[in-house]
């Protein structure tokens, strides 16, 4: 991954080479073909290992600081219950409000904290970059958990291995990014990790919600086709992969612009009706409106099983960066 290794506990950080031991995970840019090969090998092994046996013992010891500057349920509790069924710890700081961050304390000096207490640190926050600043600070190995509009590495990798154990390969396919692409960092993770496949991309939102030209960019330096429309009953008849987001209320400036957009796009039986047999429905959840709750019969509906997932592929990160996987 190009970066230094950090420190875990008193073993020499070199000394297990995985590629990832004592790496933080900041971007999805770290991942390369092989790379992604290893962690969905050795998540599919944690699926076994959980519908088998519940637990292992493989992290005995070791201690997760959990640190959440932003709202979550699934990243957060699936990273405590990875921890949990590997053997770890976990300090779980999801309520910074009531911690030293509401007496002014300051990212590092809070990052500097947890590292003397735990052997990795986990965080969510609203800037983006605030992960590599943390990691910056951290001796430790950081995994970003999502930074404000910028990346959520460990979505993507859930998000792609849900595709690979639904439609049994992610080359030669159509994946369609419905509904708040300006705003979505997992949007934004998951393309700039599709471009290393054989995708073709379409990407539908309102005129005010397309995606970023950086990440546009990396489509287009890496010779993959795509669309961009507004309309999305055009494109689903074609697609394999229809990936929709919620529009990210939490970042408009603008409450009358948000009103005008959120309702934009829902997915319902109907359009589903036009979809093909062999296609999946993807959303990163929550999901506010987006998709009808009468879709969630459809076995094409794949979230919740890409809910489940995200356990399987932490506890997979954290083998890998912590253990001896
Ligand atoms: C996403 C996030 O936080 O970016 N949620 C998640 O991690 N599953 C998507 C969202 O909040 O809309």
């Amino acid at each position: 991954m190009g970066q230094p290794a950090k420190t875990i506990g008193r073993v020499p950080a070199d000394h297990f080479d995985n590629g990832f031991y004592g790496q933080d995970i900041l971007s999805v840019s770290q991942f390369d073909r092989d790379k992604l090969d290893y962690i969905f090998n050795v998540a599919h092994e944690m699926r076994v290992l959980v519908e088998r046996f519940g637990s292992a013992d493989l992290l005995q010891g070791k201690i997760l600081a959990n640190l959440f500057y932003e709202p979550s349920t699934r990243t957060s509790s699936s990273f405590m219950a990875a921890m949990m069924r590997l053997g770890g710890q976990v300090i779980p700081m999801n309520n910074v409000q009531y911690s030293s961050v509401t007496k002014g304390e300051s990212l590092p000096d809070t990052v500097r904290t947890l590292e003397s207490y735990a052997d990795i640190i986990v965080l969510r926050h609203p800037e983006m970059g605030a992960a590599a600043t943390a990691a910056h600070y951290a001796a430790k190995p950081v995994i970003n958990a999502g930074d404000g509009v910028g990346e959520h590495p460990t979505q993507a990798l859930l998000d792609q291995f849900t595709i690979l154990e639904e439609l049994g390969r992610v080359d030669d396919l159509k994946v369609t990014m419905v509904g708040d692409l300006k705003y979505g960092r997992t949007v934004h993770s998951l393309t700039k990790l599709l471009v290393n496949y054989d995708v073709e991309f379409v990407f539908v939102s309102p005129d005010i919600l397309r995606m970023p030209k950086d990440v546009l960019d990396v489509v287009r330096e890496t010779g993959h086709q795509f669309t961009v429309t507004d309309d999305v009953h055009d494109v689903v008849t074609e697609s394999d992969v229809l990936y929709v987001t919620r529009v990210q209320k939490e970042r408009f400036t603008d409450l009358v612009e948000y009103q005008r957009v959120r309702d934009h796009y829902i997915i319902d039986e109907a359009l589903m009706a036009t979809a093909k047999e062999k296609m999946i429905v993807m959303h990163p959840l929550p999901r506010v409106n987006e998709i009808s709750y009468a879709v969630d019969e459809d076995p094409r509906a794949a979230y919740f099983r890409q809910m489940r997932n995200g356990m399987y592929i932490r506890m997979a990160l954290l083998a890998a960066v912590l253990g001896k996987a």
